[in-house]
């Protein structure tokens, strides 16, 4: 529907907004929206009018006035009441017509485009989403699994499987679609299509912790040719660099403790281009050390991290956190919270319950669950050769 949306309501614009939509779907629920506010705003200004009109014209302007007998009172005119319910039923079928036909659609992918949908399971853990291609089948490995980023092909049905491990969560990517909710032991499911490439930000919609605000992902949406790329790309196991590989260029310095939007003239080639500094990520960064990220694999198993995640074909395959094996081609880290530069995985990796209070990595992975004392804490210079380590993983 052609409304309202000009250049003087730009505030309503930016990644979360529901009114710059991407999709079929998010276009549905927006024009429920629109034909809803079009109908209570006819109301409101009705109304309102009238009600106006009715207290200039009848209101009292003189003690006289005041002291004025009251008119003759009346029982209501039958005809004027029928007319209003016969005209607020109307109004309740205009609104529900287009509700009904919008909620049937958002809920089941349509006939003609089921059968080269893509079927992906969505996971909600507290705070994070993980995400399994059950077509996509990798020998020895089983499904391809994904962390807080789903890349999907721009153009094509994708129907999410949506389920819980812990707490309620919500789906939603605003541009897209949503909120559908993530029940535990309930299969609730919904549908997006992206209709052009593009960088989604995704959010959870129902309150399921004290991180609930900071629970975030992304939705990556790529031509048909680059979307098959990045699938065989994904299938293959964590990238190796052998320890004695030559540095490719000097070693890129990095001030952790001045992570960046705070910081004075901070600017980011992630906010301006978002799809762009993805694509950038895919491929090995300039400046890595192999010493370092050798170093870093150690850590990675001495300070436990293998107990809880995976990197495909190396030592780690732990489930219960997010799957790393190509943790250095993803924009974010820590749940879609932090741009995933060197500087925000240093301060991750340091200070995990400071960027997000209670996670697990914190509670159970830093601490000691019988003792509650810190064993695994990450000092800055172990830090920096895992985030080498991790950058590496492609
Ligand atoms: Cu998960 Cu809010």
């Amino acid at each position: 529907m052609p409304l309202f949306f000009g250049g003087w309501l730009n505030w309503l614009s930016g990644p979360q907004s529901t009114f710059e939509v991407a999709g079929p779907v998010a276009k549905a629920q927006l024009n429920v929206f629109y034909v809803t506010l079009w109908v209570t705003g006819i109301i409101f200004v009705l109304v309102a009018g009238v009600l106006t009109y009715a207290t200039l014209k009848y209101k009292a302007r003189n003690t006289a006035d005041e002291h004025a007998a009251p008119p003759p009172q009346g029982h209501g005119n039958p005809l004027i009441e029928l007319g209003l319910i016969a005209v607020s039923v109307l109004a309740l079928v205009f609104i529900a017509v287009p509700t009904l036909k919008a909620i049937w659609y958002d809920y089941e992918v349509p006939a003609a485009e089921k059968e080269t949908a893509l079927e992906v399971n969505a996971i909600g853990y507290q705070w994070w989403f993980k995400f399994e291609y059950p077509a996509e089948q990798i020998a020895g490995a089983g499904t391809l699994v994904t962390g807080n980023e789903l890349v999907i092909p721009a153009g094509r049905a994708v129907r999410l499987n949506l389920r819980s491990v812990d707490v309620i969560h919500s789906f939603w990517v605003p541009k897209l679609a949503g909120k559908v909710d993530m029940i535990p032991n309930r299969g609730n499911h919904m549908w997006l299509k992206a209709d052009e490439p593009g960088y989604f930000w995704g959010q959870c919609a129902e309150y399921c912790g004290e991180d609930h605000a900071v629970m975030r992902f992304r939705v990556i949406a790529l031509s048909e040719p680059d979307y098959a790329a990045w699938l065989v790309h994904q299938k293959a196991p964590g990238r190796v660099v052998p320890a004695d590989a030559p540095s490719s260029a000097p070693a890129a310095a990095y001030d952790y403790k001045n992570p960046g939007r705070n910081a004075p003239g901070y600017s980011s080639a992630f906010d301006a281009d978002p799809l762009g500094a993805w694509v950038k990520l895919q491929s090995p960064e300039a400046g890595e050390v192999p010493a370092s990220i050798a170093h870093g694999r150690q850590l990675f198993q001495q300070k436990n991290c293998i107990g809880c995640h995976t990197v495909r074909g190396q030592e780690g395959v732990g489930v219960s956190g997010p799957d790393l094996t190509h943790i250095g081609s993803r924009t974010t880290i820590a749940g879609g919270v932090l741009e995933n530069s060197k500087e925000n995985l240093h301060r991750w990796l340091t200070d995990p319950n400071g960027v997000k209070p209670g996670n697990k990595m914190w509670t159970t992975g830093y601490n000691d669950s019988a003792s509650g004392k810190e064993i695994f804490r990450i000092n800055d210079d172990e830090a920096r050769a895992l985030v080498a380590y991790l950058h590496s993983l492609k």
